[in-house]
């Protein structure tokens, strides 16, 4: 039986995933036309690598007998660029918190596959925050 607090942070994780993942792929669409070629490009390939993280978050909580989720978080598109790199800087930084509790909590638990695949996203996560934050400078 999966741990309740794990499978209440793995479900969080993926409604996380799933919302910025959904975020960030409308924004790639709204942005093509705003001679922002370089940030609707990245926007296309972390709005993938987002699903994918949803998708390893979800196989993990199935194999331990959790039931994931398929509700994103609540979806913030914004409309001009400069907002939109405002809302996905605060989506990642909250991600980043979320994520590095929840690999404390893995520790404390003792299940070292949650913890290092929370560690694992953390990595993508600090450079998507690294990402955004770049684009807001000089802004
Ligand atoms: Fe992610
Ligand atoms: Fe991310």
């Amino acid at each position: 039986m999966v741990d309740k607090k794990l499978a209440e942070y793995l479900n969080k994780a993926i409604g996380m995933e799933l919302q910025v993942s959904i975020q960030y792929m409308w924004q790639h669409v709204i942005a093509r036309g705003l001679k922002s070629a370089e940030v609707s490009d990245k926007l296309k390939k972390i709005a993938i690598e987002e699903m994918q993280h949803a998708e390893r978050l979800s196989e993990r909580l199935d194999y331990l007998g959790g039931t994931p989720t398929t509700q994103p978080e609540k979806i913030v598109v914004g409309l001009e660029l400069k907002k939109m790199m405002e809302l996905d800087a605060k989506a990642e930084s909250d991600t980043i918190k979320v994520y590095k509790e929840a690999l404390e909590y893995c520790g404390k638990i003792n299940d070292p596959v949650s913890r290092r695949l929370f560690e694992d996203l953390l990595v993508d996560e600090e450079d998507h925050h690294n990402f955004f934050e770049t684009m807001l400078e000089g802004n």
